[in-house]
């Protein structure tokens, strides 16, 4: 087949680059060219008589979605529908990057693709109605990830959880994390594998959950990254309204998936893949603890 990955030096993108092109070929457009807001950009993708356009991009800093809700609707849902609009016009398949946030959170246990959207902030809403744009094209894909961490790390955020937390670490600064928000960290490089084998085995279209098996808090996960790692900084939890920020968050916004269980894909544990996450960035040699 041959892929079309919007958002290509991103997070996720870059493990799709390094993951699709095994069996397929595959063409990365970074944002310099080709802009989702702008439906004339977006006739680039044409071009490369794409079967399958991957819509990786967002506008993704939660708080900054509050402040700038014009550019939130323009990136995550008129964009959305800009990659649907041309792909449906060439007959290929879009698939857009969503997101956990389209929860409120209230389940307190995971959410499947069954469960009702009810998102509770400005980014949430943005992603939900770039999911219902997306549906425009009968033939698409929804792949709702969470708490990404990859290699590249997310251009959108500078980096990623995890990285922050090991700088902060070998610094032996006093570290406060929250401990009353779950959710299910994701590995890119995983991510990108269940988009692979969904894409391959041409699932029915409609939505899928595409995150590790798990959840944990912030804390937990934290806690987890420094106990692989042998770091001990100084490390508090803290409830998350003792943190002022503009956007409210889901407290419980775990996801699991029933639909790719039913076609035989299990996704591996997170705390599996925060291992080999840090295996890959060279700060463990193998599943057993290093000294830092
Ligand atoms: N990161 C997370 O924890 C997380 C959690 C849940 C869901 N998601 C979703 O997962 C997807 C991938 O996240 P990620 O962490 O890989 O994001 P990322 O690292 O910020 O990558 C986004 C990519 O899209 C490009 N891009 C941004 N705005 C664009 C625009 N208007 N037009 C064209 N390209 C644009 C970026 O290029 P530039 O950097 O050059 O602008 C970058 O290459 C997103 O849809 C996000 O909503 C992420």
């Amino acid at each position: 087949m041959k892929i079309v990955i919007v958002g290509s030096t991103g997070q996720l993108g870059t493990d799709l680059i390094k993951t699709l092109p095994e069996d397929h070929e595959v063409v990365g457009l970074t944002h310099h060219e080709v802009e989702v807001s702008n439906y004339t950009s977006c006739l680039t993708l044409k071009e490369h008589h794409p079967d399958v356009i991957i819509n990786t991009a967002a506008f993704h800093k939660t708080d900054q979605c509050e402040e700038e809700p014009e550019k939130t609707f323009l990136v995550n849902a008129v964009g959305p529908r800009n990659v649907a609009r041309v792909s449906k016009e060439i007959e290929a398949t879009t698939m857009f990057i969503s997101t956990d946030y389209i929860f409120d959170g209230e389940k307190n246990e995971p959410y499947t693709e069954e469960d009702a959207p009810n998102p509770i902030n400005t980014y949430g809403i943005s992603k939900l109605a770039g999911e219902l744009l997306t549906k425009q094209n009968p033939k698409h894909y929804v792949i709702r990830v969470a708490s990404l961490f990859g290699a590249a790390g997310a251009s959108g955020k500078g980096g990623n959880f995890v990285e922050t937390m090991i700088i902060k670490a070998k610094k032996q600064e006093p570290i406060s994390v929250i401990d009353d928000q779950y959710m299910s960290p994701t590995y890119t490089r995983d991510a990108a594998k269940i988009i692979k084998t969904i894409i391959e085995s041409r699932l029915p279209f409609g939505t899928y959950h595409a995150t590790n098996k798990g959840f944990c808090t912030w804390f937990h996960f934290t806690k987890q990254i420094f106990s692989l790692l042998n770091l001990n900084p100084p490390l508090t939890p803290i409830k998350a309204n003792q943190l002022q920020v503009k956007a409210r968050r889901p407290k419980f916004s775990a996801l699991k998936s029933t639909k790719l269980l039913q076609h035989g894909i299990q996704p591996r544990e997170w705390t599996e893949a925060l291992s080999d996450y840090l295996i890959e960035k060279g700060y463990l040699k193998s599943a057993t603890p290093l000294k830092s």
